[in-house]
């Protein structure tokens, strides 16, 4: 694990956007992980400026989704799959048949978590995934006292989880549980890139990053990835050790 800290968000989020076109321009074919959430946001359109100004091809990369509200359909402007589309997928041009995410309606969502392990074995893994953390520690919804073993799966949302959530909906809508990949698809990720910006992340990035290992703070995992990049900013940065 390396972590850098950056003077703003804006510099934080540059850095990551360089190295997402880093990878895609070394392996054009590359899998790739998007989280959702306000941090990445930025990332995602300077991303996008790249990869018009420098002809990055993203025609043969292929995405995986990280985690989706179950019970939330895609066109609820909240959901995972919109904000990717949204803000990734229709920008960069990607296709729906280069994409892969859960289906939050799915009838049978442990069949969802089958369909993803199989896709995520039959590509031979993700070669880069950029995933933020949240103030219980999360990474994805794997939520505290997760089975760190585990691959795709049910979550039940801790009420931070729940709480937070509803920041990325327009509208009160009821969110108890997701669906997400999990710890052991995380670690496994050949470039794992983790962004954390702003204060109120100080205290977990702390926790993750220079306290134990322990699932009890799933993110504190990433510090035995070797090829892990913590990107972040001095707010967030405001009380390592
Ligand atoms: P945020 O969410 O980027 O909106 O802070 C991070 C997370 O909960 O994983």
């Amino acid at each position: 694990m390396k972590l850098q800290i950056f003077n703003s968000y804006e510099l934080m989020s540059d850095a990551a956007a360089d190295l997402i076109i880093e990878i895609v321009t070394n392996k054009p074919d590359a899998v790739l992980c998007f989280a959702t959430g306000n941090t990445p946001v930025r990332t995602y359109q300077l991303l996008i400026e790249k990869a018009v100004s420098q002809h990055t091809d993203f025609t043969k990369c292929f995405c995986i989704g990280l985690d989706e509200w179950l019970g939330v359909a895609e066109d609820i402007s909240g959901s995972c799959h919109y904000i990717l589309q949204n803000q990734i997928f229709r920008p960069l041009g990607i296709t729906k048949n280069q994409v892969h995410l859960f289906n939050g309606t799915a009838e049978d969502p442990e069949n969802e978590c089958e369909k993803m392990n199989k896709i995520i074995e039959s590509k031979a893994g993700i070669d880069c995934m950029v995933v933020g953390i949240g103030i219980n520690g999360h990474i994805g919804l794997n939520e505290p006292g997760v089975d760190v073993s585990r691959k795709a799966h049910i979550a039940t949302l801790h009420e931070t989880t729940i709480l937070s959530g509803q920041n990325y909906f327009k509208e009160p809508t009821i969110i108890n549980k997701g669906i997400t990949l999990g710890m052991a698809q995380i670690m496994q990720a050949r470039t794992l890139l983790l962004l954390a910006s702003g204060k109120n992340k100080a205290a977990i990035l702390q926790q993750a990053t220079r306290g134990s290992i322990s699932n009890d703070v799933p993110a504190s995992f990433i510090q035995q990835h070797e090829n892990a990049l913590i990107l972040v900013d001095k707010e967030a940065a405001a009380t390592l050790s």
